[in-house]
């Protein structure tokens, strides 16, 4: 081949051949997936914050969330086949027969596609599937095609939901049988009768074709929520229909005489932001509702004789809606109220509740933003049985005991960001059944322990301050959850005694945590999830005077923003069982020196999952990331000038399972060119956010050059696999020094050893498989002589004599006329294992580094899968090689090979390296399987 066309080949097609080689990988099995997300959200429940993902049903995990979906089979051959929940958003016209062939497991499919038909096998094979839902969020209304008995496979459909959808074009949709939630929001339902035509089974006995669902006798929840046009009730429309709960949210509601739909059996019905100003009188009388909705509507005034109508319910809400007072018969016309929601209204300044039935069942009251200032003596008198009260953002600034009298049985109650200023002492003394109290955001700057004296069980507390809290003992004994917050600094006064042996939860928001006296330690045996807003890192400081948590003995989750003056010697000690550790940093300046990995997490054995924010991590590199063999998650967000330094390339069998990049500003620099074809091709892991990733230059660089077009464009395409080729060499140098500075003897004995099992545990006769070859040699020209003389009738040899191994020879056995490249490319991979025979000459050859580079990109691309070997004829100079390129863990010891200078031994060598290529062969036969 001329030499203009090698050079063509180097520098053109050998990129191009490695991305089909790459798409050819993807077909069979990947994790990495181009605008998909794939995630599992047990191990970081906060996930959604750093990266986006569709909401989930609870109790679901392992989802991926895919984006710009055109080729809906292609989108999900990069998928998992084991999610359980799976939401596609793109541009797909039509859902074919067997759309979703491979996802048994699934149980929720969220679908936004646009304009699309379904057609009927199109959910053949989701047998488990329970939640299924059509959105479309622009203004209403695109058009869906459901063929009728699209949903017949889906037995086990408990929801079924279309948003911003008009159906008309559907009809005679057959619901499973197992449905209770049906919603049709911002759709164009003009008449309740269209669900009729719509849902024939929905309704028993409407039609006489359609089957009945005896097995469902409920609808749990129908949701029309948003129907703008939804105006009309046909007489009986859902005549016989038993449904639990109707929404009709956002839906003017002023000639909507529900009544008269025939619906039986209502118990809650949700008119919010409908804009009604009178109770729905007739709605509620014709019901008995247990539960009414009336949020966001413009109710001001309430009449006595209104109340009648609604005795039965349970649970009632006028949130946010101007409600100045409440009618004198308010309570008593109720007496099966439980909870009772006025938060957002006008009641204040003075609290004046109606006076109501001692007897009254209310448990649940909300009077949050209402303005009010005064809480009069005996406000809640009457409502003996109250177990929460909300009264967060009023205006109360004082509070006595007087005013909490009679709640014996309050467990809740909720003060936060009010106006308090003081706290007599006492004020708890009538709430002997509190266990949750919320002062946050009060005017406090001191709280002695005994003003939260009374309630004995006393667990969940709350408490901050705008700058400064001190907090005085006794504590509470009982404590499980504790938070405070305050600005400048809150001081713990302990002057004896262990007060948190019982805490699981700590939230601290503050700059500064002091400890009075300074020379105590604190214990937390039982401390599970700590987190920690804007602290100075000295609180896990070594040094006991400033230290507060020298030993965290059961610690599973530490949630840790620190202040800029630096997490950089930041050192986690002491937390044996910590799972999760998520890292950042508030106000990251870009003159803070980087901040150590290897240091932070030297002694966090057990971590799981690790995410890191706005740290100025600088340069990782493969000795960040010791002692973390067990991690699963690593999430690296709001990162500056990140560099990954080629040596993270050793990581790469052992890299966690997910991989995210959230808003990471890359370093611009040829070192991390591996992440390319790494992020494309990664073999155990999901890799997200590459893609979005921009780089830079240097601090003035704000081009904003996409990383991968960086690394395509400036770095030479093959930097990272010259990379590779040289820690290979290197590594083989190694090695073979270190083979021969032991007595010769001891090593040949264990080559022969091992190779002597392998032969009788593969029996000597493994079966000849889908590979046609068994080895592909590789070599250079100037090598070819002593190839063709002794290496190849040496292997080729037939038993008993020798092995009888296939060989592929260039050279040999690629056919006239036939691209090279293509048939290597073809040939290394029908070979069961690549033998490359290294020589000075051999590294100098564009051909040979080649074709090396080749064998080398399968085995970082696809460990396991392929066998490389390496048989060195001579020293060779390794000086200019960079000595940080190791890829020892690459290569087993097994697998280099050095020629022997004396004529004695090469009929054991040549024994050994048959052996040993047969074996290779066979392993790979193995993995394939
Ligand atoms: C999630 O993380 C963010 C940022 O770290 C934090 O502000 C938020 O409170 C967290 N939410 C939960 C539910 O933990
Ligand atoms: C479906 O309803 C929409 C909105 O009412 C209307 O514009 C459209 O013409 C209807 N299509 C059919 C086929 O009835
Ligand atoms: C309530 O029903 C009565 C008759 O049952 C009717 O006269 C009245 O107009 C209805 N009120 C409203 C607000 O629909
Ligand atoms: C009252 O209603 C609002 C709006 O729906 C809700 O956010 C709030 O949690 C409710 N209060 C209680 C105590 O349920
Ligand atoms: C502690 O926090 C976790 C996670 O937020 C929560 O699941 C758990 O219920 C909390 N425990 C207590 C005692 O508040
Ligand atoms: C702390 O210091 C005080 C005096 O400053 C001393 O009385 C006390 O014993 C010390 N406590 C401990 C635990 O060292």
């Amino acid at each position: 081949m001329p030499r203009m066309g090698r050079s063509l080949f180097s520098s053109t097609l050998l990129p191009l051949l490695l991305v089909a080689l790459m798409s050819l990988g993807l077909m069979s099995w990947a994790w990495t997936a181009p605008d998909c997300t794939i995630a599992d959200s047990s191990l970081l429940p906060n996930l959604s914050y750093y990266i986006p993902f569709c909401s989930l049903a609870p109790g679901l995990h392992i989802f991926a969330s895919c984006s710009n979906v055109k080729d809906l089979a292609q989108t999900l051959t990069a998928v998992p086949q084991d999610i359980e929940a799976l939401c596609l958003q793109g541009t797909v016209p039509i859902l074919s027969t067997d759309a979703f062939p491979h996802f048994s497991s699934l149980r929720l499919l969220r679908l936004q596609l646009g304009t699309i038909r379904v057609t009927s096998g199109a959910f053949q094979r989701l047998e488990q599937l329970q939640h299924l839902s059509f959105e479309h969020h622009a203004p209403c209304c695109l058009s869906l095609f459901l063929s009728p008995d699209a949903l017949e496979p889906l037995r086990f459909l408990k929801s079924l939901s279309f948003q911003g959808y008009c159906l008309n074009n559907s009809q005679n949709i057959q619901l499973p049988m197992k449905l209770s939630h049906l919603t049709l929001r911002h759709s164009c339902l003009i008449d309740l009768q269209e669900l009729q035509g719509l849902f024939p089974n929905l309704v028993p006995d409407s039609s006489p074709t359609a089957s009945p669902r005896p097995w469902s006798p409920f609808l749990e929840m129908l949701d029309l929520s948003g129907n703008l046009q939804l105006s009309q009730v046909g007489v009986r429309a859902l005549h016989g229909l038993q449904l639990h709960s109707l929404r009709l949210d956002g839906t003017p509601l002023s000639a909507l005489t529900l009544p008269d739909s025939g619906l039986l059996h209502l118990d809650s019905l949700s008119l919010v932001g409908t804009g009604i100003e009178k109770l729905p009188v007739n709605v509620t009388k014709y019901f008995e509702l247990r539960a009414l909705d009336l949020g966001r509507n413009q109710i001001q005034n309430i009449e006595d004789e209104d109340l009648s109508s609604c005795h039965s319910l349970e649970l009632l809400s006028f949130h946010a809606n101007g409600l100045q007072f409440l009618p004198t018969r308010f309570l008593s016309a109720l007496p099966q109220l439980q909870r009772l929601n006025l938060s957002m209204n006008k009641l204040g300044p003075t609290l004046v509740l109606p006076e109501g039935l001692v007897s009254s069942n209310l448990r649940v009251l909300d009077l949050s933003h209402n303005e009010l200032s005064v809480l009069p003596c005996g406000a809640f008198s009457f409502l003996p049985r109250l177990q929460e009260l909300w009264l967060s953002g009023n205006n109360i600034s004082n509070i006595s005991s007087e005013s909490l009298k009679g709640l014996r049985w309050l467990k809740t109650l909720d003060l936060s960001w009010n106006q308090i200023k003081v706290l007599n002492p006492g004020w708890l003394s009538f709430l002997p059944a509190l266990t949750s109290l919320n002062l946050l955001g009060t005017l406090l700057e001191r709280i002695l322990g005994k003003q939260l004296q009374g309630p004995q069980k006393l667990s969940h507390l709350q408490l901050g301050s705008l700058n400064t809290l001190e907090i005085y003992p006794p504590w509470p004994p009982a404590l499980l959850s504790l938070e405070a917050w305050a600005e400048g600094y809150i001081q713990f006064s302990i002057p004896r005694g262990e007060p948190f042996l019982f805490l699981e939860n700590l939230t601290l928001q503050t700059h500064n945590m002091l400890l009075v006296p300074n020379n105590i330690t604190v214990h937390f045996p039982s401390l599970r999830h700590l987190t920690l807003r804007g602290c100075n890192p000295h609180i896990f400081s070594s040094r006991q005077s400033l230290g507060f948590f020298p030993e965290l003995p059961v610690l599973e989750h530490l949630h840790f923003w620190s202040t800029h003056n630096g997490p950089e010697d930041l050192h986690l000690s002491g937390m044996p069982r910590l799972r999760v550790l998520e890292l950042g940093d508030l106000d990251f300046l870009l003159d803070s020196s980087p901040v150590k990995l290897e240091v932070l997490l030297k002694e966090l054995p057990s971590l799981q999952v690790l995410a890191l924010s706005n740290l100025n991590l600088g340069n990782l590199s493969v000795s960040s990331f010791t002692n973390l063999g067990l991690l699963r998650l690593l999430l690296l967000n709001s990162e500056w000038a990140l560099g990954l330094d080629s040596s993270l390339q050793e990581l790469i069998p052992q890299m966690p399972q997910y991989v995210y990049f959230s808003d990471v500003t890359f370093a611009c620099q040829c070192e991390s060119s591996w992440v390319a074809p790494w992020a494309i091709r990664a073999p155990n892991t999901f890799v997200y956010g590459l893609e979005k990733s921009i780089c830079m230059a240097n601090a003035s660089d704000y081009l904003r050059t996409p990383l991968l077009s960086f690394l395509s464009d400036h770095c030479p395409y093959d930097a990272g696999l010259q990379a590779f080729l040289c820690s290979f060499t290197l590594a083989l140098l190694l090695t073979v020094l270190t083979l021969l500075g032991c007595p010769r003897w001891l090593w040949l004995h264990h080559l022969r050893t091992l190779f002597r099992t392998w032969w009788w545990k593969l029996g000597g006769r493994g079966p000849r498989s889908q590979f046609r070859y068994d080895v592909f040699l590789s070599y250079c020209a100037q090598d070819q002589a002593w190839v063709l003389e002794k290496l190849v009738p040496a292997l080729e040899k037939p038993p008993p004599a020798g092995e009888g191994l296939r060989l592929c020879l260039p050279e040999r056995d690629f056919g006239a006329g036939q691209d090279r490249m293509d048939a290597m490319a073809a040939s290394m991979e029908s070979s069961r294992a690549t033998l490359c025979v290294l020589s000075r000459q051999a590294l100098s050859s564009p051909w040979c580094n080649l074709e090396l580079r080749l064998a080398t990109y399968f085995l970082v691309a696809k460990p396991g899968t392929t066998r490389l070997l390496l048989l060195s004829l001579e020293p060779i100079d390794w000086r200019q090689l960079r000595s940080y390129h190791r890829l020892t863990r690459w290569l087993q010891k097994k697998d280099y090979f050095n020629l022997p200078q004396s004529r004695v031994e090469w009929n054991d060598f040549c024994e050994q390296l048959r052996r040993r290529l047969r074996n290779a062969g066979q392993e790979r036969d193995d993995q394939g399987l």
